[in-house]
């Protein structure tokens, strides 16, 4: 064997030139980005499928997606595998201790807490980590924002234990129902431990 073919990390950069050329067309196999108004459609099927076939609700109808990915699009974080969505996050920002039903419409500019909308992954994707990779990728990011020190979520009780092993500590039950349904408040502090955010590599 050559000894380009045993190492092929040092192929020649005319090598590498040649093989990116081939691979221009090619969508990467895994990308995480913010989303953009282009992916509301995309975001609204999985909610559909996710929340509205299950409750009859869903945390952001397709209005109120278009809706956060104008104002704050930089708090949405999207997983694409070849380039189809395949889960994501929709946040905004928030000025009080506790969430409140204007919460769940509003953006807060000056606000420094990050409400997480929702969090959905796509049918065929669950159950494989995907969702706590996500956010945890998603709580790497939001400690680079100088801005934002916590983050807060609403959910049903029975998803607690999920975002506890994200890291998010029970705040109590939220005074936000929708129809029969009740949620439990759950916050992060992204801010305060000074050692790791130097050591974070924003
Ligand atoms: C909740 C959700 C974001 C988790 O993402 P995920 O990629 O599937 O989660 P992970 O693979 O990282 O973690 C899986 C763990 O989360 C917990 N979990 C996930 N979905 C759960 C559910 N519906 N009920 C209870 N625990 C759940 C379990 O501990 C699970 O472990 P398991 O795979 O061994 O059962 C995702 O499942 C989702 O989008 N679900 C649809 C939304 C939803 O469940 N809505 C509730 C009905 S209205």
């Amino acid at each position: 064997m050559s000894v380009v073919g045993a190492l092929p990390f040092m192929k020649p950069l005319y090598m590498r030139s040649l093989l990116s050329q081939g691979r221009r067309h090619t969508l990467p196999a895994s990308e995480f980005r913010s989303l953009s108004l282009e992916d509301a459609i995309s975001v609204f099927e999985i909610e559909r499928e996710a929340f509205i076939s299950v409750s009859g609700e869903c945390p952001l109808y397709l209005d109120e997606v278009r809706h956060f990915l104008s104002l704050c699009p930089e708090l949405s974080l999207g997983w694409f595998e070849e380039g189809r969505l395949v889960a994501f996050i929709i946040g905004s920002l928030w000025d009080q201790e506790r969430l409140t039903m204007d919460a769940l419409t509003l953006h807060k500019p000056h606000g420094n807490t990050v409400h997480i909308h929702v969090l959905a992954v796509h049918r065929t994707f669950r159950h494989q980590g995907k969702g706590s990779i996500l956010m945890w990728r998603y709580l790497q990011y939001l400690r680079c924002l100088p801005y934002v020190r916590r983050a807060v979520l609403m959910c049903e009780d029975f998803l607690v234990p999920f975002y506890q092993k994200s890291g998010f500590k029970v705040q109590g039950p939220s005074e936000i129902t929708v129809g029969p349904l009740t949620f439990t408040e759950m916050f992060y502090h992204v801010r305060g431990h000074a050692f790791m955010r130097r050591n974070s590599g924003c």
